[in-house]
């Protein structure tokens, strides 16, 4: 009886072991007009998870496609904040994989989530971080041509900030002032207003790794460097500013410059048009800011102590332990 207590006592010591040692897991938030439950971002965060053998998770907000065209991202943040902290998956730290609008709740859920476990890398895919100059979501047909134009005059009312999310980081070049007063998402997140906060640079600069990937053709974001935070200096279209040229950075508004200073930034440039990223991008830019280094040493190490337990108690837990090593064998792959 004594042994077979000690044998459940060792299984449970080496399960916790396991649990410790798994790998970082990491949740996908996805792009505007998409869910979770379609193909494309299902096989996506299969394919990561596989390939980084972390295991990963698409958070749904809402409805879905429907909710990430119209409801506010800072309601969609809060939606996203409370499933993180519910579930014990993520207790321990977890990475973030943003696709385009999904960038946006990423970094807000870094920046603005209370008592939310550590967001260890985040890994940006075609983020308007710097904001978008236009809704081109839609096409050059003369009702999308129309339609931008009828949003850009009203974009920063309170009702469009109301019921269209992408409202939240439109920001034209030539009215920063109506952008200042009326946007009510990205000038916050990018701690553009007056007065800064420093909880939320203090939470963005402690990330490990920040992988920013632009894609050389995007025709969708205006301009296409946003997704490293370039973009166009206030009051013009002509020119536009490289990251380190920005006022975000240069008076590191939420500590970009820290973490560049500190080598925890890459700056991707990956062709394609936006989101088109290819499996060998996938696997170069991504997957290595997902697997976790240090976690095949400490399965080792559990490994490598079980010879020493018991003969008897070897024999007793005989069956649970070829379970255990196939597991093992599995998690080490
Ligand atoms: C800054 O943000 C944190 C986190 O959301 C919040 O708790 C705090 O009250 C904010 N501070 C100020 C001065 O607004
Ligand atoms: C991105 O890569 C292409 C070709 O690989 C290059 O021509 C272009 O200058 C790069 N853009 C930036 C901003 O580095």
């Amino acid at each position: 009886m004594a042994v077979h207590k000690a044998a459940i006592t060792i299984i449970a010591l080496i399960c916790t072991f396991i649990t410790v040692a798994s790998s970082v897991p990491f949740i996908v938030l996805h792009g505007i007009g998409d869910k979770c439950s379609n193909s494309g971002v299902k096989h996506f965060t299969e394919l990561l998870s596989d390939w980084s053998s972390s295991q990963g998770y698409c958070l749904e907000i809402g409805s879905g496609s429907w909710d990430s065209w119209t409801m506010p991202l800072l309601d969609q943040t809060a939606v996203v904040c409370e499933k993180v902290k519910s579930m014990p998956e993520l207790s321990d730290g977890y990475s973030i994989v943003g696709l385009s609008q999904g960038n946006m709740i990423g970094r807000a859920l870094i920046e603005f989530c209370d008592d939310a476990p550590p967001v260890k890398s985040f890994v940006s895919i075609g983020g308007p971080h710097a904001g978008t100059a236009s809704i081109p979501f839609c096409g050059v047909t003369w009702i999308c041509i129309m339609l931008d134009s009828m949003i850009k005059t009203e974009i920063y009312s309170d009702y469009m900030q109301e019921h269209l999310a992408p409202s939240g980081f439109l920001k034209i070049p030539t009215d920063i002032a109506g952008y200042m007063e009326g946007c009510r998402f990205l000038p916050k997140l990018n701690n553009e207003l007056p007065v800064k906060n420093s909880t939320y640079k203090e939470r963005f600069s402690s990330l490990e790794n920040l992988v920013l990937i632009m894609f050389e053709h995007d025709t969708i974001l205006i301009p296409k460097e946003t997704s490293w935070f370039g973009y166009y200096p206030d009051g013009s279209f002509k020119t536009i500013l490289p990251p380190q040229e920005t006022k975000l950075y240069t008076e590191d508004w939420i500590g970009l410059r820290a973490l560049d200073e500190a080598g925890k930034v890459k700056f991707v440039n990956v062709s394609g048009n936006h989101l088109q990223i290819s499996h060998e991008d996938m696997k170069k830019h991504i997957v290595p800011y997902l697997s976790d280094k240090s976690s095949s040493s400490i399965i080792t190490m559990a490994v490598s102590e079980l010879p020493n337990l018991g003969n008897s108690v070897m024999n007793l837990i005989g069956p649970e332990m070829d379970q255990l090593q196939l597991v093992l064998r599995h998690v080490s792959t």
